[in-house]
């Protein structure tokens, strides 16, 4: 439990002064606030003897005077030490918040450097949570949690050290009930956080419903299923509320502990105490400053279980924070940079192989492991032997079903999948040691399926360059063939796009991507299936702009519609990792295989839909 807090150290060493600082405070706030006890007590025998002195000749004035000033102390060291208190509060919460923060964002940016792959063994909802939940776990550790042990064990050695010099025998009997009331404190604590982690996983599992229903609304209405979504939401709502009373009725329990606690020790003072003071082997005074000390410590006492249990939660919330923290970082930059010559963009491929391992062998989050279980997907070779070249300022097609591996070559060419070296060759250096920043600069990857972010449609053109001139964003724009369909957007260029914005159709987000990518000119372009939701008649727009575009650029295209790979150089067409057919459109429909076999199909169906507007084959 303890070795987790290992991960804490740079933040504490980083901000020990602040720490120490609230320390001290604390120690300093305790030894005001119990000397009030001690010298109440004082008061209380000062008084008795100002009673006694009133029958006997002594000087009234005198005690008078003198009960006077302890009185006036006691007021400063309650005022004072208040003040104290408070301040230690505001510097340990503070710091325990500067540190948090420092927390959330390493794990941020540790997060933003993993694998691609890592993503997809992970489901976003088990992330999402060690992002909120086990941070602000960390946070209640180094806060509250650290604040309290050290407040309430402060108390108990000031405390008993006064009771213990007055009377050792009586502070054993007051503090009987002690070990019983934690106890049952502990209990409740457990009782508490048991359950409220159960209810944070099922609000999980209910926001996880909510987002699902959401944006699953339209199937749900086409396949009316609003009533048996709307049961499955209820019975998750239910168990919910069910686990939340449980934890209200164990937090109302604890205090009427409290103050049991507080009482029954008091009670036991009063009856082992009393007939002492009668008999005068104590004073009244003593006795009433054991009673205090013991309402003191009731409420530090009820909430002890409360403390340890929110310390254990916080260590385990470490050790899931160190999880993440442990997957190592993917795709860095090798230890040896080359730089090519050039920036031509040529790029040769020579017997690439890319396997999947298990995704059960890979990193993954505890929680994740029972989900690939069932997925219980093995090892796969998704590339075999691939080999091509594609000279600077050439295009190259390629064709094939659906899982034949095209994605994943055009990934390893942008780098967003680690290649082994020697195998793929940019500018006449090998990929893989090159800086990843270069590559991806000169390598431009429009994905089969494009994430638009809540902006405007300008911004999200110019994400890979904010900085971009409004000429620039424009050009690329009409280049992509997205400028025609401007008009029917609210604000035009400033439309805000994603979640909160207008959602664009297929055909216009994958323009979108492409007008993305174009912006940055790469040397070397990657289609993948980009074209597909674009409807032919502004495919081959786009087509016939990028042969002009693309002069003296690399062009890389997937497509499923064949016609698009029609003008290129060589055509590839892949099947389970292979390179089953390669050549130019003419010599493949020469050859009778695949490729002419599914470009006769494709021609047949179009010609069946009257050509024009429909989508072009499957997509993948
Ligand atoms: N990150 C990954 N981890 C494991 N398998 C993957 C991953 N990405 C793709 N695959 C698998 O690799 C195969 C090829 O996928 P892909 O390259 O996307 O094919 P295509 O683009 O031709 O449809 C598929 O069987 C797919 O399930
Ligand atoms: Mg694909």
């Amino acid at each position: 439990m303890f070795h987790e807090l290992r991960l804490l150290r740079p933040y504490l060493s980083r901000y020990w002064a602040y720490f120490a600082g609230g320390l001290v405070l604390i120690v300093g706030s305790l030894a005001l606030r119990t000397v009030i006890p001690v010298w109440f007590g004082g008061a209380i025998d000062d008084l008795e003897g100002m009673a006694e002195a009133v029958e006997l000749p002594a000087d009234p004035q005198e005690l008078r005077d003198l009960l006077l000033w302890k009185v006036l102390f006691i007021v400063v060291a309650a005022v004072v030490g208040g003040v104290v208190r408070m301040a230690s509060r505001v510097v340990l919460l503070g710091v325990s918040r500067k540190a948090v923060h420092d927390v959330r964002n390493d794990l941020f940016d540790h997060l933003l450097e993993l694998a691609p792959s890592f993503y997809t063994r992970t489901q976003t909802g088990h992330l999402m949570s060690r992002c909120v939940n086990d941070v602000q776990n960390v946070q209640g550790l180094l806060g509250p949690v650290f604040m309290y042990m050290v407040e309430t064990l402060c108390l108990y050695v000031f405390a008993l050290g006064w009771m213990w010099k007055v009377d050792p025998g009586l502070t054993v009997i007051a503090l009987l009930p002690f070990p019983i009331f934690i106890e049952l404190a502990r209990r409740q604590a457990l009782i508490i956080h048991t359950r409220s982690r159960d209810s944070q996983k099922k609000l999980g599992e209910l926001s996880a419903r909510v987002d699902e229903s959401l944006s699953g609304q339209q199937v749900i209405k086409t396949m009316v299923l609003e009533d048996f979504d709307r049961e499955r939401f209820e019975a998750r709502a239910t168990e919910y509320r069910g686990l939340n009373i449980e934890i209200s009725r164990a937090r109302a329990r604890i205090l009427p502990m409290m103050v049991g606690l507080g009482s029954l020790s008091t009670i036991l003072v009063l009856a082992v105490g009393g007939p002492r003071t009668m008999r005068g082997e104590m004073t009244l005074g003593d006795l009433i400053m054991m009673m205090m000390f013991l309402q003191m410590m009731a409420h530090p006492t009820g909430t002890l279980g409360f403390v340890i249990s929110s310390f254990q939660r916080g260590t385990a919330a470490l050790g899931r924070l160190r999880e993440i923290f442990d997957i190592p970082p993917a795709l860095q930059d090798p230890p040896h940079v080359t730089e090519p010559a050039t920036d031509e963009g040529s790029l040769v491929v020579r017997d690439l192989t890319v396997r999947f391992p298990d995704p059960r062998d890979e990193p993954h989050l505890h929680e994740s492991a029972a989900e690939l279980e069932e997925v219980g997907s093995q090892e796969r070779l998704v590339l075999d032997g691939v080999s091509f070249e594609a000279p600077a300022g050439t295009t190259i097609g390629i064709a094939g079903p659906t899982g034949s591996g095209k994605t994943t070559l055009l990934r390893v060419l942008a780098r967003q999948q680690e290649v082994e070296p020697g195998r793929v060759f940019l500018d006449g250096e090998d990929l893989a040691e090159q800086r990843i920043d270069r590559v991806r600069r000169n390598v431009g990857f429009v994905p089969q399926e494009t994430f638009l972010f809540s902006a405007t449609l300008a911004d999200n053109v110019a994400l890979g360059e904010p900085g971009a001139s409004r000429e620039r964003i424009e050009e690329a724009v009409e280049r992509a063939r997205l400028a025609p369909d401007l008009p029917q957007l609210k604000d035009g260029l400033e439309t805000m796009l994603g979640e909160r914005g207008v959602n664009l159709s297929g055909g216009q987000r994958q323009r979108t991507a492409l007008a993305r990518v174009m912006l940055l000119q790469p040397q070397v372009l990657l289609l993948d299936d980009t074209l597909s939701a674009v409807d032919t008649h502004t495919a081959d727009e786009i087509l016939e702009e990028l042969k002009t575009w693309m002069k003296g650029r690399t062009t890389i295209i997937v497509a499923h519609r064949l016609t698009t790979l029609r003008g290129a150089d060589q055509i590839l067409y892949l099947e389970d990792g292979r390179i089953t057919e390669r050549g130019t459109h003419e010599e493949l429909m020469e050859l009778g295989g695949r490729y002419q076999a599914l470009y006769q199909r494709q021609e047949r169906r179009e010609a069946r839909e009257g050509a024009g507007d429909g989508v072009g084959g499957a997509t993948a």
